[in-house]
């Protein structure tokens, strides 16, 4: 397994691409199985969540095109033959996001079975809003053996309120109703910059939405669909993710080919705790000496403040002067990264939902471990400004989502290398025959 070590201190300088939004990029590869045409899917991130949607696609049946050399980050991604329909549990127990096969699969071919997501390090995340809305839409829907298994003839129109905002939920559906008879209404849906690029795709498909964006989304069904060529947004919490780093350790840091309309609130909050942002056309640039101020965070669905930006927010606040309160309203267990910026020197207290920050404290390099994708890159920002080494343990937490992250912030001034695996194999060892 990976690790990462960290040495802090350096001011972050210079310029940082941002790759394609994995968020964006998932839901947009498992719409390809919704026409028998190619679909061409350009600024793909090299990540280890996207390698997952692959294989699974592979799995089912799809021809999938990797670009080379200066296309390296497109996919082309063909579903001509027989789909083989089915999402196996040793996919999905890797990547949640599996079941965003589900919706496509089901309009296509009538049937699909998909292994139940269990609970995550995050919250219990269940996909009991997808089938409750599938099953609105004409799906039969057991479940056995750990797997659903959903049946329609062709899928029709219906009238979708649904009862908490769910940003795959939204996007499983709207693939869905996209093949389906007559009208598809769907109210309170998720807003997040990644629904509107699905439907973007979807709509050069040939598909009839409107309102994608918006908290209500009109699909009108159409009998199919077509290949199309589509750009992935840039990865907003990636951009996010390095904007903080800046902000925290000081320095002059460019974070370019990003879209800063679509982090109105981080930016906002980071303006109150004092850093400096100038906000250009395809670009954040983020200046300062590292002297911050508290503030208070409550994660909302877009266009609040993210959840996903959540851990990396409270490794910049335990560099701020004062105390900041963090609320999380999204997943009931987002707060593990706190008991290792804890073990780094931060004062971090949970009550229930609520983290209370009292900043600054010097941070000390550690031994961390990582638990998830957001919290590994708070513990990665914790020790861009510790005082020593860090070694963060289970990196392929932070490889699901982050392309190549320790050479982006190596390229601006990190000091930060990936180590593999400290005693290897036996037969790594052996003498070639
Ligand atoms: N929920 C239900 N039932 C459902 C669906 C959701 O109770 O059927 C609950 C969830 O448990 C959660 C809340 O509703 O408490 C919102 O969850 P949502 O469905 O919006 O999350 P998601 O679609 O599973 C996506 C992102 C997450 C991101 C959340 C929230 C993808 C592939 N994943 O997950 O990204 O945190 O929206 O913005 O788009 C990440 O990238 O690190 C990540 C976890």
């Amino acid at each position: 397994m990976d690790k990462f070590v960290v040495r802090g201190g350096n001011p972050l300088v210079g310029t940082v691409r941002i790759s394609g939004a994995k968020n964006a990029a998932l839901p947009a590869m498992a719409a390809a199985l919704l026409t028998d045409e190619p679909v061409v899917l350009e600024n793909i991130p090299e990540v280890r969540d996207i390698q997952t949607m692959r294989k699974l696609l592979v799995e089912m049946g799809a021809e999938v095109e990797l670009g080379y050399g200066r296309a390296h980050h497109r996919t082309t991604i063909h579903c001509c033959g027989p789909i083989r329909a089915e999402a196996p549990y040793e996919l999905v127990k890797t990547m949640r996001a599996s079941t965003l096969v589900l919706g496509p699969m089901l309009a296509r071919t009538g049937c699909a079975r998909v292994s139940l997501p269990g609970g995550c390090a995050i919250g219990a995340r269940p996909i009991d809003l997808h089938i409750k809305g599938l099953e609105h839409l004409g799906a039969n829907i057991t479940q056995d053996h750990g797997y659903i298994e959903a049946r329609a003839g062709r899928l029709r129109g219906g009238h979708i309120v649904w009862d908490r905002i769910t940003v795959t939920g939204t996007e499983e559906l709207m693939m869905a109703a996209t093949l389906a008879e007559g009208e598809t209404v769907m109210e309170n849906c998720a807003r997040e910059p990644e629904v509107a690029d699905l439907a973007a795709l979807l709509t050069s498909m040939g598909a009839r939405i409107h309102g994608a964006g918006t908290a209500t989304i009109r699909i009108q069904g159409v009998p199919r669909l077509r290949g199309a060529r589509h750009r992935i947004i840039p990865d907003r919490i990636s951009a996010g993710t390095f904007v903080v780093a800046g902000a925290m350790t000081g320095g002059d840091l460019t974070v370019a080919n990003c879209d800063a309309s679509h982090l109105g609130a981080l930016l906002q909050k980071l303006t109150e705790t004092g850093a400096n942002l100038q906000v250009a056309d395809d670009g954040i640039r983020v200046t300062g000496d590292g002297r911050l101020l508290a503030a208070d965070v409550n994660t909302e669905e877009y266009p609040g403040f993210p959840t996903d930006m959540q851990a990396q927010f409270m490794a910049l606040v335990t560099q701020a002067a004062g105390t900041s309160v963090i609320t999380e309203n999204i997943f009931e267990n987002r707060f593990m990264h706190a008991l290792e910026l804890g073990r780094m020197g931060a004062n971090i207290k949970i009550e229930g939902r609520r983290a209370v920050v009292r900043g600054k404290t010097p941070l000390s390099g550690a031994a961390v471990l990582a638990s998830d994708l957001r919290a590994s890159a708070s513990l990665v920002l914790a020790a861009l400004v510790a005082d020593g080494e860090t070694i963060i343990d289970r990196v392929y937490h932070i490889d699901r989502g982050y392309e190549r992250i320790e050479e982006k912030l190596r390229g601006v001034g990190a000091q930060m290398k990936r180590i593999g695996e400290m005693f290897p194999k036996r037969a790594a060892l052996a003498p070639a025959q």
